[in-house]
């Protein structure tokens, strides 16, 4: 078995509450990140494969093909946007590194042309990352209802 990465990064805003958290509660657990106008992070994406090299081309994975699919499916749609309202796969997930890596799983997997996909790994700074497996786990969606609308948060 061999593993294949491509690393990629992007740059949006975001703003961590739950709105069902009084406003001081959402303060003290999110803090900084809690930001009633949102702030910024420059994200790096790495994504691993994993599996037999091809015998006639010695590849796991194009990885171009993975490239295509980091950019066409999740960068353009993320970069330079706020995670909180501007990205249609993100709608009422509070947008944490850990449900961002879990999302994103999803999206390359059911994309993946070639080997098995391994890992996500999400830098959200210099100093924090997450890393998903893939192990199965379930992410709520919020919605604020407002006038008896319901809207995503
Ligand atoms: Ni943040």
């Amino acid at each position: 078995m061999v593993y294949v990465t491509r690393k990629t990064h992007f740059s949006a805003s975001h703003r961590l509450y739950n709105p069902t958290f009084s406003d001081e509660k959402n303060e003290a657990i999110f803090d900084k990140c809690n930001n009633p106008n949102g702030h910024g992070h420059n994200y790096i994406l790495e994504v691993t494969v994993r599996g037999i090299p091809d015998p006639h081309t010695g590849y796991v994975l194009d990885l171009k093909l993975l490239r295509d699919i980091l950019e066409n499916e999740i960068i353009e749609k993320v970069d330079h946007k706020h995670l909180n309202y501007d990205v249609d796969f993100l709608s009422g997930i509070i947008p944490t590194a850990e449900n961002l890596a879990i999302v994103f799983w999803g999206i390359i997997e059911r994309n993946l042309p070639a080997g098995e996909l391994h890992s996500v790994k999400l830098f959200e700074s210099d100093a924090n990352f997450v890393e998903y497996f893939g192990e199965p786990v379930s992410i709520p969606r919020y919605t604020l209802k407002i006038k008896n609308k319901e809207i995503p948060v």
